[in-house]
């Protein structure tokens, strides 16, 4: 048995060579270690050997069996360490070369717009109210005091979803839904998406985005005077101390008096050209004193408070901010144009 064992060592150590490939190595491992391997056989015939010896064998088979281990666990580190070798040539990485770029978004023109307006409002002491798209015609309508029968409800210009619902066609909603939560001393701007049935022309969209802005307090103490002021150093801070800015008579149902505003021409600066079709001026928002009936509506005293509102289309004040002739551009995602706006956001920040 002695004999045999030496056997079963020599013929496993000869087959576990240097260059002894994965497999070969593995079926050594199977035959001689293995549940019932050579050793196990051995081990399950000592019955055989005489008691005296049997310390002897049982000491060689341990001593064989770890010899072999060992040995095994030797050849395989090689093994594993020559793949990985294999691996890393492979696949060199060369670390001089460039990384790979990632070019860094920025914010659309338009959101780059919307958030300077709030920025210089903010500083003006306003905060801002997010409202809903979505609307019923109370909030977009009735409680701005459009009679039932006002053109502005028509399927030409409003979409309507179902169930009573709409999609706002002008953020003035905002009012409405902040007042009615609320109590004054107020002073909101509401920016957001509108809706009307247009098509996307050089100067229209059916989707463009408002600010509306309101300041209520008791009577007396906001007045028309406060509108005219906050809505001029607002339209200067926003483009240029220098800028002219004029007040004409208007009407909206939700505002009396309603005024529109102008500023002096960006492009001819009020000299007069095709633009402004020679008249000097841009119109640029639309104002007025909050009419008693839209007071009503949410639950306020008309003679316990005064205020006034005004709100501005987004597309078409960047349009003349940044100088961008048509108002598609803005929808159309070409990075070639969004790419030419440097982020204002960022140096607000
Ligand atoms: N809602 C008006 C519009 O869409 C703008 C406006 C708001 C006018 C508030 C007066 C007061 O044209």
């Amino acid at each position: 048995m002695k004999d045999q064992l030496e056997q079963i060592r020599s013929r496993a150590l000869a087959e576990l060579a240097d260059d002894a490939a994965e497999a070969a190595i593995e079926n050594v491992r199977v035959r001689v270690l293995g549940r019932s391997g050579e050793l196990t056989e051995i081990m399950r015939r000592m019955r055989e050997v005489p008691p005296e010896e049997r310390p002897a064998i049982g000491q060689l088979v341990n001593q064989i069996k770890a010899e072999l281990e060992a040995r095994i666990e030797v050849l395989q580190g090689r093994l594993r360490e020559a793949a990985l070798e294999r691996e890393l040539a492979a696949a060199r990485l060369d670390v001089t070369l460039p990384g790979a770029h990632l070019p860094r978004g920025r914010l659309h023109p338009v959101t780059q717009t919307i958030e300077e307006m709030l920025h210089i409002f903010r500083a003006m002491g306003f905060e801002i109210a997010a409202t809903r798209d979505v609307e019923d015609d109370f909030h977009n309508f009735a409680a701005l005091n459009f009679p039932p029968d006002h053109p502005a409800r028509e399927m030409q210009d409003t979409f309507f979803i179902g169930g009573g619902l709409l999609l706002r066609t002008h953020t003035s909603n905002g009012q409405i839904r902040v007042m009615e939560a609320r109590r004054p001393p107020l002073a909101v701007v509401c920016p957001g998406n509108c809706y009307r049935r247009d098509e996307l022309s050089v100067r229209a969209s059916p989707m463009f985005s408002q600010i509306e802005g309101f300041m209520v307090d008791r009577a007396g103490k906001i007045t028309m005077a406060h509108l005219k002021g906050v809505l001029t150093e607002f339209l200067r801070a926003f483009f240029g101390a220098g800028t002219a800015v004029r007040f004409r008579a208007s009407f909206f149902p939700f505002t009396e008096p309603s005024a529109e505003v102008d500023i002096s021409c960006l492009l001819c600066a009020g000299k007069g050209c095709r633009v402004c079709k020679q008249s000097g001026w841009t119109e640029i928002l639309g104002s007025g004193m909050i009419h008693p009936n839209v007071f009503r509506a949410v639950g306020y005293d008309p003679a316990e408070f005064q205020g006034f509102a005004f709100g501005l289309g987004v597309e078409r004040t960047a349009l003349l901010k940044l100088g961008v002739e048509d108002m598609r551009l803005f929808f159309e995602n070409d990075l070639r144009f969004l790419n030419q706006f440097q982020a204002t956001v960022e140096r607000l920040a």
